[in-house]
């Protein structure tokens, strides 16, 4: 079907050969209009349009229009569809009982996907998948209500009330408002710090068959309702190899700091080197991207604005991370390996100075790639390909066997 791909289903058709491919690395899953990687040289495009290009000129809910929609609005559509997104960014009150039923302590990702998930029995409307209104306005809910979950699972892990949307703000100072704001104290909005969290949302949004995506789109496939493919995604992008990488990324940095900080990483980099310490250089290294990742260079950028904006160049965390940084650039393993800093590596340490603490952080990536999940959901559900996804096995357990009685067991 292409110069460097085989369409296996037609090589090998009903002779019941399939292939061998752990972790899917040399397996295309689907056909997409999405998003394109070139991993090589370090590319990254929506639609067609550099991450670059989007991070400077867009704001994130022009990104989530053309992600679901496949072009830009023009003012008039933005309009549309900022007042239509904003519209929809309460919650149905009673979710607010079924938050009060998790334990305060528990990890706000355990709490979100819970939330994404019960969506389903709060917003009946949306579930039939079969029905483009309803898929359209199931999608809408999810972009629009995912800040209001996240912050609602932080203020109750925090012991705050809720505090509801301001929809006369942007999306994103929306939901910065609903994060800080208490109900003696409002949030006063700064367009610097809006501006760089809105760019870790647009940097978020997508990137094609990663494993959430993908697991949204298997869930999907079974013919499950939006909310429950969606929740599978939140789910999965939870492990500290994929979302979890920049709370394990801030994490690392801290333990660094407090064994003995910028003199202590030469022993952290000997035994990242250690293969049998199980330790990663974390924010380093990305299954796609080999020389560099586009979104890293952004948030690198974006990272100084903000911490120039609040004072914190001085940051020791932040000194550390950009000695630790520049060792690894030209350490031998990671060069010879291809490992660089990913979007995480940065991202941490900028929501960090915007005050989002490190359990919120992959929340904060699930509210981003909502849009990315479900602009692939909708475009696997109107695929006239569309099938079930049911991968094979190499099957290498026990021979067929007879059940003794237990007593001779
Ligand atoms: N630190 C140290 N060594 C590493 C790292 C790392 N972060 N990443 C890869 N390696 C080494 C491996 O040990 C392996 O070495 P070997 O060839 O000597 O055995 C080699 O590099 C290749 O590693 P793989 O695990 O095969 O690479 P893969 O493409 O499967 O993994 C991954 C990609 C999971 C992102 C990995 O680089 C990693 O664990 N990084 C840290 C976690 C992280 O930052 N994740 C965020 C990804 S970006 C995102 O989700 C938005």
């Amino acid at each position: 079907v292409g110069p460097d791909v085989i369409d296996i289903r037609k090589l090998y058709g009903q002779t019941g050969k399939f292939t061998y491919d752990p972790g899917f690395m040399s397996t295309a899953s689907c056909n997409s209009k999405i998003t394109y990687i070139d991993g090589d040289k370090g590319e990254l495009l929506y639609r067609g349009y550099q991450i670059q290009d989007l991070a400077t000129n867009c704001d994130f809910l022009e990104s989530c229009y053309l992600l679901l929609k496949g072009e830009l609005p023009n003012a008039t559509q933005k309009k549309e569809f900022d007042d239509l997104v904003m519209h929809h960014t309460m919650v149905h009150e009673q979710m607010q009982f079924f938050l009060r039923g998790f334990r305060r302590d528990a990890h706000p990702m355990a709490v979100l996907t819970g939330l994404v998930g019960g969506m389903a029995a709060f917003y009946h409307d949306g579930l039939d998948i079969n029905d483009a209104h309803q898929r359209e306005v199931s999608q809408i809910r999810l972009i629009a209500k995912m800040p209001t979950l996240v912050a609602m699972a932080y203020k109750y892990s925090v012991g705050q009330p809720m505090i509801y949307p301001k929809n006369n703000l942007s999306y994103t100072a929306n939901f910065m408002q609903m994060m800080f704001a208490t109900p003696c104290e409002e949030y006063k909005v700064n367009e610097v710090l809006v501006r760089a969290l809105d760019r870790i949302f647009i940097l978020h949004a997508d990137h094609e068959q990663n494993a959430s995506t993908s697991t949204v789109r298997l869930a999907g496939s079974s013919g499950t309702n939006p909310f429950a493919a969606i929740a599978a995604g939140v789910a999965c992008l939870w492990g500290p190899a994929h979302g979890g990488a920049n709370e394990a990324c801030l994490q690392m940095l801290e333990e660094i700091q407090a064994n003995g900080g910028v003199e202590k990483i030469d022993d952290f980099i000997a035994k990242v080197k250690d293969k049998n310490s199980g330790v990663r250089l974390m924010g380093f290294g990305h299954r796609v991207y080999k020389n560099f990742d586009p979104r890293a260079k952004l948030m690198r950028e974006t990272c100084y604005e903000v911490l120039k904006e609040l004072g914190l160049e001085n940051d020791p965390l932040f000194k550390l991370a950009m000695t630790l940084e520049k060792i690894a650039l030209e350490d031998e393993y990671f060069v010879s390996r291809k490992l660089y800093p990913n979007v995480d590596f940065y991202s941490g340490i900028v929501q960090r100075a915007l005050g989002i603490p490190t359990e919120m952080f992959t929340c904060i990536f699930a509210l981003a790639r909502t849009v990315g999940w479900i602009s692939q959901w909708e475009e696997m559900i109107t695929d006239s390909e569309y099938k079930i996804g049911r991968p094979r096995q190499l099957f290498v357990g026990s021979p067929t066997r007879t059940v003794q009685p237990i007593a001779k067991r």
